[in-house]
């Protein structure tokens, strides 16, 4: 068996297009330019290249996007009136912090500090909290853009058994949560489960979020299972590679997505849906 390749670029270029259809209707409609602000505190230079990726990705489909370069020293005051500020900005419809913060920056408090009505990371606890309870204002971008690939690609999710690899506040366990409100029989895997395999050969479906090149070999694949691979590690050579022996496991897989250009392109595409629908609602 030779798995089907998930192509999540051209997942994420269908979603694209649909959201400057969104952008444009609303803009036609209502007058209303969908806008994202983007928050990058200090220099760090992988930090700077995502934020990079979401401007040109807002451009791209009609968002307006206003970005706030912030010293690495700035007090965290600063910040959060900066925050509040845009919290009553009514051209603001989205707010993103891109983490890390420097040290000194209580991150707890300025996550909590992003209007849950524009937080379209969804990190603020009230939207960490109706994602537990099923009644989401905004999804986790990298969980949401899984989620809807499974989707595209006609993959049900009810009454499998998932098992997740990675148990961190903005991937794994998020991903948990909207996968077991889709009926899925859930389990979550992390840095100390003894004896991984036992667990993952199980899957049905691998969701696997644990930043570990070639952790997950094709002896720990379940014949036919969907395997989602999340991980993005640059090696020595400065190949970018997930956390799944590619070349092993696609051979045992029903479906896998690959490193780059699987789950990848989804997370920004997500983030542009969470801002358009917030614009949106504002109609509602
Ligand atoms: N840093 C790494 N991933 C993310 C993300 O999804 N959102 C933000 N704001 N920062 C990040």
């Amino acid at each position: 068996m030779t798995a089907k390749i998930i192509d999540g670029r051209a997942v994420a270029d269908l979603i694209r297009t649909e959201c400057a259809n969104r952008a444009r209707r609303l803009e036609e409609k209502a007058g209303i330019r969908p806008g994202l602000a983007v928050i990058l505190v200090g220099g760090d230079p992988a930090s700077a290249v995502y934020v990079r990726n979401k401007i040109r990705a807002c451009e791209a489909v009609g968002i307006h996007s206003f970005t706030y370069r912030l010293p690495e020293t700035v007090e965290n005051e600063e910040l959060l009136s900066l925050i509040t500020r845009l919290n009553v900005d009514s051209s603001v419809h989205g707010i993103l912090v891109q983490l890390p913060l420097p040290a000194h920056i209580d991150m707890a408090r300025v996550l909590e500090t992003i209007a849950p009505s524009k937080d379209v990371d969804g990190f603020h606890l009230y939207n960490v909290g109706a994602l537990v309870t099923g009644s989401t204002v905004f999804s986790p971008c990298t969980p949401y853009g899984v989620v809807k690939l499974l989707e595209h690609e006609g993959i049900t999710v009810e009454g499998q058994n998932v098992v997740v690899i990675g148990a961190s506040n903005i991937v794994g366990k998020p991903i948990a949560l909207m996968l077991m409100a889709r009926d899925a029989t859930v389990t979550i895997c992390h840095a100390k489960t003894r004896d991984l395999a036992q667990f993952t050969i199980g899957a049905d479906i691998l969701v696997v979020a644990a930043g570990v090149p070639g952790l997950i070999t094709a002896a720990m694949v379940k014949k036919g299972a969907v395997v989602i691979d999340i991980g993005i590690n640059r090696l020595k050579n400065g190949k970018i590679v997930g956390d799944v022996d590619f070349a092993g496991v696609v051979l045992r897989a029903s479906h896998i997505t690959p490193v780059p250009g699987g789950v990848g392109p989804m997370t920004v595409t997500m983030l542009l849906v969470n801002t358009i629908e917030s614009a949106e609602r504002i109609l509602m």
